[in-house]
C-alpha cells in the first residue's frame, strides 16, 4: 500500500500524450476498483460517460475553454449522478447485509430522500467527489495521470452527452500519460484551515 505516494504524485495534469491508448484491461481495473469508493447508503449514484468518439471530444473541448486535456487524454470520463438512484431497486444496494439491516435501511432510505431533491443532489455530489478522487488515485497507481475538470459549459456538455433529466453532472476527469511538467505545487498552511473544536 502506498497511498501517500499516490496522493503526492497526483497533479492536475494539463498535457497528455495524445497517441497513448489505455489498454482495455487497465480501464476495467480502474473502473471496477474505483467503484469501491464509498457512497451514501451505498447507492452508487455515479453514472460515468466514457467519451471515446474523437468528434464528440472535439465538441466538448469547444465548450471547455479549448482545454487540450479533453481531446488528448486517453480517457475522458464525464462523472454524472442519477438523482433517482435511491428508488431504483434499492434492495440491491444491501443484498449482502443481514436481513434485519436490510429491513431497517430500506424504509430509512425512502424517508431520507423522498420529496427532498436538494438532499438527493447534495448526497450525489458528495459521492461523486469521493468516487472521482478514487478514480484519480487508482489511475496514479496504474501509472496514469489525471485532471479533474469543471471548466466547461455544463448545459452544453449535458446536451452533447444526452444527459437524462433525472441526472446531474459533477465534473469530468481526463486520464492519460502526462507529458511535460506542471508548475510547483502550492498549498496554504494547515494552520489556515484547521479549526480547533469549533469556529
Ligand atoms: C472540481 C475541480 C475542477 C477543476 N477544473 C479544472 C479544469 O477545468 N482545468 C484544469 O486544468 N484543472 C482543473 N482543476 C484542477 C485544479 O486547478 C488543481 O487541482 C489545483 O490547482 C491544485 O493542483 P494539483 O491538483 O496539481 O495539486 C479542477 C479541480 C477540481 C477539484
Amino acid at each position: 500500500m502506498d497511498v501517500i505516494e499516490a496522493v503526492r504524485r497526483r497533479r492536475a495534469t494539463k498535457a497528455f500524450d495524445p497517441d497513448h491508448k489505455i489498454p482495455e484491461e487497465t480501464k476495467r481495473v480502474l473502473l471496477e476498483t474505483s467503484a469501491l469508493a464509498p457512497s451514501a447508503y451505498n447507492i452508487q449514484h455515479w453514472r460515468v460517460v466514457d467519451v471515446q468518439d474523437p468528434g464528440i471530444r472535439e465538441g466538448i473541448r469547444e465548450v471547455a475553454w479549448g482545454q487540450a486535456q479533453v481531446t488528448d487524454a486517453s480517457l475522458l470520463l464525464v462523472l454524472c449522478a442519477d438523482l433517482d438512484a435511491w428508488q431504483e431497486k434499492p434492495q440491491r444496494y444491501w443484498a449482502t447485509a443481514p436481513q434485519p439491516v436490510q429491513d431497517f435501511l430500506l424504509p430509512k432510505l425512502d424517508e431520507y430522500y423522498r420529496g427532498k431533491p436538494q438532499v438527493a443532489r447534495d448526497e450525489a455530489m458528495r459521492s461523486l467527489g469521493l468516487f472521482g478522487m478514487t478514480v484519480m488515485l487508482v489511475a496514479q497507481e496504474l501509472g496514469y495521470d489525471s485532471c479533474p475538470m469543471d471548466g466547461f459549459d455544463f448545459d452544453a456538455v449535458a446536451r452533447i452527452v444526452g444527459l437524462p433529466g433525472q441526472y446531474t453532472m459533477g465534473y469530468m476527469i481526463a486520464i492519460g500519460k502526462g507529458i511535460g511538467t506542471d508548475w510547483e505545487r502550492n498549498r496554504i498552511p494547515v494552520a489556515d484551515w484547521v479549526v480547533k473544536n469549533h469556529f
